[in-house]
């Protein structure tokens, strides 16, 4: 980019959201006067105390829980870590977990270390369009699952799993149900009764708060061993003294958010729609990823036909966007996502991620298509090209 050229089109909020202003404005004063400890007996420790406890009320109400279920943490992984392993110390002895084959690092390698630990590990494979296959999934709790740890929206493709069906499944078998719901809070309703979830993971800056940020509900009842040893901070659940403006971001950017959810709908559905339907006329081939209706209203998942998307978008400086492959001493590897999918690496190749927010404007969404169309084009017809 020259300094002559327009500003970058952010189409990656699925990696991360900027801190909206009022966030910044809720939580700057926790970073100034007002430092106090939430654990101190005096004023300025009682200020804070209170601003956790504000925050946390704010988090619950977004989600449908009471603040009491709220434990704070430091964001969307340490939430599905605590969830997960926590689940599985207090379980005690050698249990099952039933997840998907399309989770998050976040969940699948918790899964993977309990494992090697000696734990049952269960993958139900999804269909084409990335959803969960039920019946296996059933079958698989059935047969004895202590927990069962589902991504409730898929970060690459933005396929929602039926999450309350599968729940329904894990308690009639007396399962613990934990969702990893750290890309739909915030762009979705979220209501932990509806889903009927003991366990959910929410990640902060997915959603306008800062990084670093993030909380698990915890439904009454559900005990947990905690990860982390130390004071008994967040009751016994979360040792550590806390990260308050973080937590007061957390708490705005939940209101925020529980103010702007029908803007998703109205705006960023129609945008998500409006992207995908130029990017198809200009680019003859181009395929959507993803379940058709059952998805994020934001993320737009493409395959660009004979080019891999990362030479798309290092073709294209105008869009910041995501692929989910990655580079392996030298070579190009498809997500284990789309793979999981049953789309074939060549094609898996092709994937480039667009994620809108609520700062995309209808003008962005014309000079992005625009600008990946021509990328592709010029990559596509490239003497070198098809290297895939
Ligand atoms: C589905 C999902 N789960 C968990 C996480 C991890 O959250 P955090 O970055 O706050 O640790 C992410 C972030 O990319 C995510 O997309």
């Amino acid at each position: 980019m020259t300094p002559s050229d327009p500003d970058p089109i952010y189409l990656d909020h699925n990696a991360t959201t900027p801190v909206a202003a009022s966030v910044l404005d809720a939580m700057l004063p926790f970073l100034r006067g007002e430092y106090g400890n939430p654990s101190s007996g005096y004023a300025l420790g009682r200020r804070a105390k209170e601003a956790v406890e504000t925050a946390r009320a704010q988090v619950a109400a977004l989600i449908g829980a009471d603040a009491g279920n709220i434990v704070f943490t430091s964001g969307g992984t340490e939430a599905s870590n605590l969830a997960i392993r926590g689940t599985v110390r207090r379980l005690g002895g050698r249990q099952k977990i039933v997840t998907s084959t399309v989770e998050h690092p976040a969940t699948d390698e918790p899964c993977n270390r309990l494992a090697c630990d000696g734990h049952a590990l269960h993958r139900v494979p999804v269909g084409p369009d990335g959803r969960i296959d039920v019946a296996q999934a059933t079958t698989a709790i059935g047969a004895g699952a202590g927990l069962v740890t589902l991504i409730h929206a898929q970060n690459e493709i933005g396929t929602l799993q039926p999450v309350a069906a599968i729940a329904q499944e894990a308690h009639r078998h007396g399962a613990v149900m934990h969702a990893d719901a750290a890309q739909s809070v915030g762009k979705i309703a979220i209501d932990v009764k509806a889903l009927d979830v003991d366990l959910l993971s929410i990640a902060g800056h997915k959603l306008y708060a800062p990084k670093g940020i993030g909380a698990l509900y915890v439904r009454d009842g559900i005990a947990l061993e905690p990860v982390l040893l130390g004071a008994g901070q967040e009751n016994g659940r979360r040792p550590g003294t806390e990260n308050v403006a973080s937590i007061v971001a957390l708490g705005e950017a939940c209101r925020l958010a529980a103010s702007r959810l029908p803007q998703a709908q109205t705006t960023i559905r129609p945008l998500t729609d409006e992207l995908f339907a130029r990017l198809q006329k200009e680019v003859p081939g181009l395929t959507r990823v993803g379940h058709p209706g059952e998805r994020l209203p934001n993320t737009l998942n493409v395959l660009f036909p004979g080019v891999s998307g990362r030479e798309v978008l290092n073709a294209c400086p105008a869009v910041f966007a995501s692929t989910g492959s990655a580079c392996h001493a030298d070579r190009e590897e498809a997500s284990p996502v789309l793979r999981a999918l049953g789309i074939p690496e060549r094609e898996a190749l092709g994937a480039v991620r667009l994620s809108l927010g609520f700062d995309t404007t209808a003008a962005q969404i014309a000079n992005a298509a625009a600008a990946l169309a021509d990328a592709w084009r010029r990559v596509a017809h490239a003497p070198a090209a098809r290297a895939v």
